[in-house]
């Protein structure tokens, strides 16, 4: 491929917004797109001084009664008023544009609000229009609800409501109903939605929960999962088989795909989940293109667990599972953090150490061959907030405390409102010195590391298009090494234990990027002493 012929995306970085929680402009404690214009130049001013981020995702912006905090839209095709007009989205879309920074907006297409005009008409009776647009069952002949599916937030996925007396699926919450994706008006209008966006020139979608929104055409019962025992998530009672990666969702994946190749230079990023095949299969094939990046959610949740917490191992084994399954040309995503999951530092800070891994991350995060998407704030290193039970605002509470500790306003300074609001943030403050004022002129901080990544990331061939091996090291160091034809190929060491770790760059080189900067500029011969929980890049000379 020739340079310019290379889609965005695969060279960009992108930053994620909650808008809530950017920027308040207007003092009533939310973040709005107003806010959002005005830090435009911190994300990018085209000057190695700003993060250097190519575009930007925004969570919902849509109107909506915010039961879901806007994935339960109420119109796909306006602005919610907390957040702005239709005219300051256009404004947005033209200062990203002016910067050279493209905007992703975020769809929800397998639920709408049930305070959407479709769902009020579609609820009013049983032969209304719009009535198969939502799926309605009647009980089953022993009262019990019309099949086993779960909603993901807890309960089961079926609500009764009163006009009819019949019973609507939710996969999410009871405010959230799904939408039949196997009725073509509902396709087509929901089609239209995009367009609406890409005609506004809005350069493509985040896509919430893609997987689910062709279920089993008889919406069969799930079968038992054999692993599942009491005390497990309620959730993970019954495999989700008939309502989650059924195949069919895959040739929708691929009409979707079809309106955004209407427009230039668009892409679709799904909220995917299962194993690195069923990943792997949103990419669609040769024949027929389905998204063009799909999240890999396992580097979160392997991390997660007990057994494999920031394991050299396990994160080599996500990697290869991913490379294998990957179809021809396509790019990983690897999902290290968003709205919906603790913040980093707070999920790796079991011995009080999570800064430093924080650090190596990013590293591994900018060599990896894949698009990274970077959470706001996880730049300054905040952290999950311990919010008080009567300050909690989520409604679906997967975890005990819900979503809110990683949503709270971005921390810009060190004031009262720290930057973020004049008046009372939406949510409580984190930490008060983790601020991007503090940060952004210390060249040792989290803040100056990011952007030397990003930059040297931008600038480096071999990890914009370079292809990706694994490379000999101790157990506990993840190494890979990143080449491109005719450009010095940069191998990169993250050292995953609490001591230091010798690893062999055989052919020698520079480091160009380390956790620790007074590495950075110096020779290597050949091995190199990897600082405890430290990361590192090796530019090797050019062949
Ligand atoms: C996705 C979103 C999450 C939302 C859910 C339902 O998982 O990331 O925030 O609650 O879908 O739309």
């Amino acid at each position: 491929m020739t340079e310019h012929a290379v889609e965005w995306w695969r060279h960009a970085v992108v930053y994620q917004i909650y808008p809530r929680s950017f920027q308040d402009s207007n003092g009533d404690g939310i973040g709005d797109l107003d806010g959002i214009i005005q830090r435009l130049d911190y994300l990018n001013d085209g000057t190695p001084d700003s993060l250097g981020v190519d575009a930007i995702w925004l969570s919902p912006t849509f109107p909506s009664p915010m039961a879901d905090f806007g994935y339960d839209v109420s119109d796909y095709c306006d602005v919610h008023p907390d957040f702005g007009t239709l005219e300051t989205m256009d404004r947005l879309i033209a200062e990203c544009h002016r910067r050279g920074m493209k905007l992703l907006l975020d769809w929800v297409p397998n639920h709408t609000s049930d305070q959407h005009p479709w769902f009020l008409e579609s609820r009013a009776s049983r032969n209304n229009p719009k009535r198969d647009w939502y799926f309605w069952r009647d009980a089953r002949p022993d009262g019990s609800m019309p099949n086993n599916w779960r909603s993901v937030f807890g309960g089961p996925a079926w609500t009764q409501a009163e006009e009819t007396g019949q019973y609507y699926l939710h996969s999410f919450l009871r405010e959230q109903p799904d939408l039949n994706w196997r009725n073509p008006e509902v396709e087509r209008a929901m089609h239209d939605t995009l367009r609406f966006w890409l005609d506004r020139g809005v350069d493509g979608f985040r896509i919430d929960v893609m997987g689910m929104i062709v279920k089993h055409p008889d919406l069969a019962d799930n079968p038992p999962n054999p692993d599942w025992k009491p005390g497990d998530r309620e959730r993970s009672r019954y495999r989700s088989v008939n309502n989650r990666n059924y195949p069919d969702v895959y040739d929708a994946v691929k009409r979707i795909r079809s309106v955004f190749d209407e427009y230039d230079d668009r892409m679709a990023v799904g909220e995917v989940f299962g194993s690195s095949d069923e990943i792997a299969a949103f990419y669609g094939d040769d024949d027929e293109p389905g998204l063009h990046l799909a999240f890999n959610f396992q580097l979160i949740n392997e991390m997660e667990s007990e057994a494999t917490h920031w394991e050299a191992q396990a994160l080599q084994r996500i990697v290869q599972n991913a490379e294998a399954a990957m179809p021809r040309d396509a790019q990983p995503c690897y999902a290290v953090g968003n709205h919906d999951r603790s913040r980093f530092i707070s999920r790796h800070n079991g011995d009080g150490r999570g800064l430093e891994r924080a650090r190596a991350a990013v590293v591994m995060q900018m060599g990896l061959r894949n698009t990274p998407f970077v959470y706001y704030g996880e730049e300054i290193g905040m952290e999950d907030v311990d919010i008080p039970e009567e300050q909690l605002k989520d409604p679906a509470r997967i975890r005990t405390t819900g979503r809110d500790p990683e949503r709270t306003p971005m921390q810009w300074d060190a004031s009262p409102g720290r930057g973020f609001t004049e008046s009372e943030p939406w949510l409580p403050f984190g930490k008060l010195e983790r601020n991007v004022a503090d940060q952004v002129d210390d060249p040792d901080s989290l803040l100056s590391l990011y952007r030397r990544a990003i930059h040297f990331r931008k600038t480096t061939p071999a990890l914009l298009d370079g292809g990706h091996r694994e490379i000999a090291a101790p157990s506990d160091v993840f190494a890979w090494v990143r080449w491109a034809q005719g450009a010095p190929a940069v191998a990169v060491a993250v050292n995953i234990a609490r001591d230091p770790r010798e690893v062999a760059f055989p052919g020698g080189g520079t480091i160009c990027l380390a956790t620790d900067r007074a590495l950075e500029g110096m020779a290597v011969d050949r091995n190199i002493v990897v600082p405890p929980l430290g990361a590192i890049m090796v530019q090797q000379p050019a062949r």
